[in-house]
């Protein structure tokens, strides 16, 4: 319970249209950890995988409740031109009487938990708190490892503290003897609703990741995004990781992807640059607040992954596979026959035989994916054998460099130095990205993703971008972080990718660390600074010469192919868009024009 009398109000008044049969307040114990396993396994929804992989669970959700679904998620402002051209909008008192009645009684037969949580190290001068009610036990395990839970977040939050409220039912109330299922939804109503203004989270129907666990993409994104936009700070999709040189200098750089782009990966990256080392802060959040000395600071919001499964191997990513020992949730994966969990690439060798994340028996051959496309894994931050040991320090780490990437075929070389920061701010805005499965969906299509925030950016998008030009300019030059636009995922005429990946894009943090360093040689080009002819490291890459010529060289004519799209792209801004960034698209036009003749 608490002693915040808005807080027991709104819970009260919340299970008081909810009807739930119990209230249970979330204390973060490792003990009601254990409950809410036993719950899930109960309802069918899990299984236990001791001892192999120890309090930890394999979970199959409904086929209907597999993603994100970003059709069904609504920023709510009091005016729609602030939700921006990007976001859904519906009118704030509209939605609240439609979600009203879908959340009149759609907690019946369950137990309404109330979570607590900090985003952030508890207390940290740039963390938040908020409270997701919900009447999910799956929910209040992942929101376990998520965030920090309990009695000492409401210690914080005192009498009277801030805090976003997050209402979240799965929408499907239990009516008389009616058994339950192992994975209730409302898969045809689902609702994910966000009301800035008020800094309210309202979400229905769906169980699954950013859909469920309020405290990822609907707060720490989202509601927060306009927060850092208030305050002056900044909420991003964003990496953070530690990079050490082997002189034992340290820098910290960020790097915003879209969904499944690999945040996971580079952020726990194994350098194959002798002598480098790379350590996790975060894997997908950062906020960042100006320090005493006028430099970015940032903390992961988080305190998990939930990463995507397919793809991680021991040699894509050993350390996110050994960050999921024990204390892990798996979510859509295919399960082997002695009961460990299985996904695509995990392994060289596909098991003989498995059992599919639809419950059906698979081998090899079989013609469909055995684990789903967006199967995830949720696991504590701190048993990642690579996490920065300062990954909790509450006034965050310096930042010294930000990297923008997407997955791109064509067109953008793999590293890109922006002259400054208004021009790192347009290479930002206009970055894009082939979709994933992360999202419900195309899968392949190439849509414009300005800083990965697409789907997660909770105001005008337009705005964003001057949020973005001011944080510029309330700080030295020097003192703020270089921008770069990276693309891993270029391919040749065959479809093949050019640049390995992986432990190899250390190269490309090297040459960033140099850059911020002081060394580093760079050379101007009408799209920004490439390294210098022989300034990536490339000793011992087992590379084509003619693949690293394209991977470094500036494709004139495909740059101006590109020019209508982005024009199209910020057209949809209209008056929002601010001229600074009009000015670099005339600035990027005159200079290819140039180069071209
Ligand atoms: C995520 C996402 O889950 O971006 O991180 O979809
Ligand atoms: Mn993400």
């Amino acid at each position: 319970m608490t002693r915040h009398l808005h807080l027991a109000e709104w819970v009260n008044q919340v299970a008081a249209f909810c009807q739930p049969d119990l209230v249970h307040w979330c204390d973060g114990s490792p003990e009601e950890y254990q409950l809410m396993l036993r719950l899930m396994v109960q309802a069918g929804t899990a299984m236990r995988m001791d001892p192999m992989r120890p309090n930890s669970v394999f979970v199959r959700s409904d086929p209907a409740d597999v993603a994100r679904v970003e059709d069904r998620t609504y920023i709510c402002s009091q005016r729609k031109e602030d939700a921006g051209p990007t976001n859904n909008w519906a009118a704030p008192a509209e939605m609240k009487a439609t979600l009203t009645g879908l959340f009149t009684g759609s907690m019946k037969g369950r137990t309404l938990y109330v979570i607590p949580y900090s985003m952030g190290p508890v207390g940290s001068p740039i963390a938040k708190i908020g409270v997701e009610i919900t009447d999910s036990p799956y929910v209040v395990a992942n929101m376990h490892i998520m965030t920090r839970v309990g009695a000492k977040v409401l210690d914080v939050l005192g009498t009277d503290g801030e805090f976003v409220k997050g209402l979240h039912s799965v929408g499907a109330p239990l009516e008389g003897s009616a058994p339950d299922v192992p994975w209730p939804c409302n898969a045809s109503n689902k609702y994910i609703c966000h009301f800035p203004d008020t800094r309210e989270i309202w979400s229905f129907g769906s169980g699954y990741g950013g859909n469920a666990l309020l405290g990822k993409k609907c707060h720490a994104l989202r509601i927060a995004s306009v927060q850092a936009r208030d305050e002056g700070w900044m909420a991003e999709h964003m990496l953070i990781l530690k990079l050490t040189s082997p002189k034992g200098e340290v820098r910290y750089v960020t790097g915003a992807f879209p969904s499944a782009c690999g945040k996971t990966n580079l952020a726990m990256l194994v350098p194959t640059v002798p002598g480098w080392k790379v350590e996790t802060i975060g894997d997908d959040i950062a906020w960042m607040k100006f320090g005493p000395d006028g430099r970015l600071y940032a903390i992961n919001p988080e305190a998990g992954f939930f990463g995507v499964a397919p793809g991680t191997s021991m040699k894509s990513n050993p350390n996110a596979l050994l960050s999921l020992k024990a204390n892990s949730i798996f979510t859509n994966c295919a399960m082997t026959p002695d009961g460990d969990v299985w996904w695509e690439y995990m392994t060289d060798k596909e098991p003989p035989e498995l059992m599919d994340w639809l419950r059906r028996p698979w081998r090899p051959g079989i013609g469909r994916k055995a684990a789903h496309p967006n199967s995830r894994f949720t696991a504590p931050a701190r048993q990642c054998p690579v996490i920065a040991p300062e990954w909790e320090d509450p006034k965050g780490v310096p930042i010294s460099a930000m990297l923008f990437g997407g997955r791109r075929a064509t067109v953008v070389p793999l590293v890109t130095e922006a002259f400054n920061w208004q021009h790192g701010t347009f290479l930002g805005s206009i970055m894009g990205s082939e979709t994933t499965a992360a999202a419900t969906g195309k899968v392949g299509q190439l849509r414009r993703d300005p800083f990965a925030m697409l789907p997660f950016c909770g105001y005008h998008m337009g705005d964003y971008f001057a949020h973005w030009l001011r944080i510029g300019a309330s700080a030295r030059p020097e003192q703020l972080p270089r921008l770069y636009y990276v693309n891993w995922f270029r391919q040749d005429a065959g479809g093949h990718f050019l640049w390995p990946g992986y432990g190899e894009n250390s190269r490309v943090l090297k040459w960033v660390f140099e850059r911020v360093t002081g060394g580093g040689e760079a050379i101007d080009t009408p799209i920004g600074r490439l390294p210098a002819p022989g300034a990536l490291d490339v000793k011992g890459l087992d590379i084509a010469p003619e693949a690293l010529d394209i991977l470094m060289k500036v494709d004139i004519a495909g740059w101006l192919a590109e020019l209508p799209s982005i024009k199209k792209h910020y057209e949809s801004f209209g008056d929002r868009l601010p001229a600074g960034l009009n000015k670099e698209l005339s600035d990027l036009e005159k200079r290819l024009l140039a180069a071209g003749v």
